[in-house]
């Protein structure tokens, strides 16, 4: 039978050996109509004939799963047309790392290892000290030893199918080989550029007339994010292997032991990393490594030290987005002069005036700056800093470039001391400090009295509805909220949810306007559409309450699971006041300080805000808080307050496990407390809970509880 009959046969009366040409065939076929589609922007076939050609081949692997290509088109998963790469949920979440920058930093980090883990001083402890390679991060998945994908950190849970290009990377290899290679490991490490191969492909850039990179960090991610696999192919990545996510098993139960596994299966790995004892031989790792720095041949802007044994770090967890078993310790900042030309006013989301100073453009550290900020009026007073002078700016990391000092003998004789206005540079309403919580000295900060009309507070707060971490509505950043807020489009959150509906009944379509067209309208309904449903969590975030950051909007979703029970409970305590009830139940959750109750109590005590949030609720589902790992165990849903000293782990230990195992973990003793755990020396809320009624536990009793399930 020709190959051309074959492709018209059904599935179901196809032979062995005819299967086997089918799918050659249609592994050739969907790979061309995906390079047509994605890297040309030139489809041949309706996407309903491509679908079919992908079923097809679905089909035929499912009744023939011994015929499975290495390179099925089925594992290149989830590539969504319009986005160009198709996004991939990672199985594991890829972290971030917490920061130390001084030498007290590390020796505070070994120490809340040991007091997490109840170790005494005589207990080893053993780290790993290795480079942090300033590149990006990715993880690739080998099933059965093979390459299957690899995607983009992205926000974390969701990153980039990259694994055509990162395929084309030499160094990573498109099979493992060894005996204890595990079925699946999704092996995770950093992608960068060495600096004798920036120069390389910056000079060729500039040669081209094409874009010159700031730095090999940008090039290679650069690199990297391209349609054109051969792009990619073209430049000289390299990659080191150093962490991992899913694993069906492990070759090891060290850190150490881990990475040299993959070594033994062929990935490159930094023949850098040390194993340590002591904070103290973190330290010197750190020193040698930065003698070494500018050696090596490659960027590197700290070194990561981590726990070493395995079940110390399965027990140590994670905070927020960074595990506690592992900490980045940056090097010191990068510095230069420049003069400054002058200072700008910026408005925040609430409110605050800060000044940026506007820098003649100097490269720090290899990065080009030309802004950078003076924090707020009492910075610029302390250090006299005046328009003209010259400064000395810094840079650390990714953090934000700042005015370190005047350098005075370079001062001009006219320069005059800097005022800091009075009113907001944008609407004009008031800017005055407040005394913060009630104390009597002002606050640093200057802020616009304006509120929601101010456009800069307006559009900030819109900005950060967006935003990755928030709602994360992809295709309308900063730029495009500017645009539509100035147009009239978007002035409030809810707008963004019903702005395609009044769109169809525009005279004016947004598809006909300047910078916009068919194809990118759609794609925004697209993403919009794809967040009408938002987790509590990040919907909570997403209101921009001063001081309510990830971690605090996490810890309020977390205990308060719903959207129903965070609305009541912080209406209550706005109509209740400090001294109601209501707001000590919002005080008593784990994580929450005064500080925020306030935040939040004056947030739902204005009107305006009110209003926007049932308004954005008309058109927005949200999804409770899912606990991680949500386990149902004999503690699921109870509060728990631990007090006294605990004999078989630390206190921090037992609340973490705790809330691994569903349950939520208070400060304080309260009628809502299901169990009081009393250690040794109980005090004050043993007396309470047994005042209150509240079941008091043992220790043993405790974990006689949470081992029942
Ligand atoms: S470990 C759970 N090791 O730093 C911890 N990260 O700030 C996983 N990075 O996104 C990360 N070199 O891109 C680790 N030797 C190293 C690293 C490293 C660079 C990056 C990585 C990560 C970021 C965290």
């Amino acid at each position: 039978m020709k190959n051309l009959e074959l492709s018209t046969k059904s599935v179901d009366t196809l032979n062995e050996p005819e299967a086997a040409i089918e799918l050659a065939r249609l592994a050739v076929e969907i790979a061309r109509h995906d390079a047509l589609y994605y890297q040309h922007d030139a489809p041949e076939i309706p996407d309903a004939d491509y679908d079919a050609l992908r079923r097809r081949n679905d089909d035929i692997e499912t009744r023939f799963p011994a015929l499975v290509r290495a390179d099925t088109p089925a594992t290149r998963v989830g590539t969504a047309p319009s986005d160009g790469f198709g996004k991939i949920r990672h199985a594991v979440p890829m972290l971030s790392l917490g920061n130390a920058f001084a030498n007290e930093d590390v020796a505070e980090f070994e120490a809340r290892v040991r007091r997490f883990l109840s170790l005494t001083p005589g207990d080893p402890l053993a780290f790993t000290a290795e480079p942090k390679i300033d590149g990006l991060s990715i993880s690739i998945r080998y099933e059965k030893g093979v390459l299957v994908q690899a995607a983009t950190r992205g926000d974390g849970a969701e990153g980039e199918n990259v694994t055509l290009n990162v395929k084309t990377i030499s160094q990573i290899p498109h099979k493992l080989s060894g005996r204890d290679v595990p079925d699946v490991i999704d092996v995770r490490g950093e992608i960068y550029l060495g600096h004798d191969d920036f120069a390389v492909l910056n000079a060729a850039q500039a040669a081209a007339g094409d874009k010159v990179f700031a730095n090999p960090r940008n090039a290679a991610a650069g690199s990297l994010r391209q349609l054109d696999s051969t792009i990619t192919a073209s430049r000289p990545l390299k990659f080191f292997a150093y962490a991992w996510g899913e694993a069906s098993k492990l070759p090891a139960e060290t850190q150490s032991g881990v990475v040299a596994a993959f070594a033994r299966w062929g990935l490159p790995t930094n023949p850098q990393a040390n194993v340590c004892a002591s904070a103290a031989e973190l330290l010197a790792a750190y020193r040698e490594t930065g003698e070494r720095r500018a050696a090596l041949g490659y960027d590197i802007d700290g070194v990561v030290y981590k726990v070493d044994r395995l079940d110390y770090q399965q027990r140590l967890g994670f905070v927020s987005r960074s595990p506690r078993w592992a900490i980045a310790h940056k090097f010191p900042a990068e510095q230069a002069t420049t003069v400054l030309n002058a200072i700008e006013i910026q408005v925040g989301r609430t409110g605050a005036l800060t000044p940026v100073a506007k820098l003649q453009p100097v490269s720090v550290g290899g990065v080009v700056v030309s802004n950078a900020t003076l924090h707020n009026e009492d910075e610029i007073a302390r250090k006299d800093v005046r328009v003209g002078d010259t400064v000395v700016v810094q840079r650390a990391g990714d953090v934000i470039p700042q005015v370190v000092r005047v350098i005075l003998e370079k001062r001009p004789p006219d320069a005059v001391r800097y005022v800091f206005p009075s009113a907001c540079p944008v609407c004009g309403s008031h800017a005055a400090r407040d005394h913060d919580g009630g104390s009597s000295t002002a606050d640093v900060v200057r802020r616009c009295s304006g509120g929601l009309i101010c456009p800069a507070q307006a559009k900030e707060r819109l900005k950060h509805f967006v935003s990755r971490n928030a709602v994360d509505i992809e295709g309308l950043g900063e730029e495009k909220i500017e645009v539509f807020y100035d147009d009239g489009r978007i002035m409030r959150p809810a707008d963004i949810y019903t702005l395609q509906a009044r769109d169809s009944r525009s005279l004016k379509r947004l598809k006909d306007q300047k910078g916009f067209g068919e194809k990118s309208v759609e794609k925004l309904w697209k993403s919009i559409d794809a967040r009408r449903k938002v987790a509590l969590d990040r919907f909570i975030f997403a209101l921009g309450i001063r001081h309510v950051g990830e971690t605090t909007a996490r810890d309020l979703a977390k205990s308060l699971g719903t959207i129903e029970a965070f609305q009541e409970a912080v209406r209550a305590a706005a109509a209740g006041g400090r001294e109601s009830e209501a707001y000590r139940d919002l005080d008593n959750i784990e994580g929450i300080g005064l500080t925020v109750v306030d935040a939040l109590s004056a947030f739902f005590s204005e009107p305006h805000n009110l209003d926007a949030v049932d308004d954005l609720l008309k058109h927005v589902t949200i999804v409770p808080f899912e606990r991680i790992h949500a386990v149902q165990s004999a503690v699921t849903g109870k509060t728990v307050v631990f007090t006294g000293t605990l004999a078989q782990m630390s206190r921090p230990e037992a609340k973490a496990q705790a809330e691994r195992l569903g349950a939520k973990v208070a400060g304080s003793v309260s009628k809502k407390t299901d169990y009081v755990v009393a250690g040794a020396d109980a005090g004050s809320k043993l007396d309470k809970a047994r005042d209150l009624g509240v079941a008091v536990l043992s220790e043993d009793e405790w974990i006689a509880l949470i081992s029942s399930t």
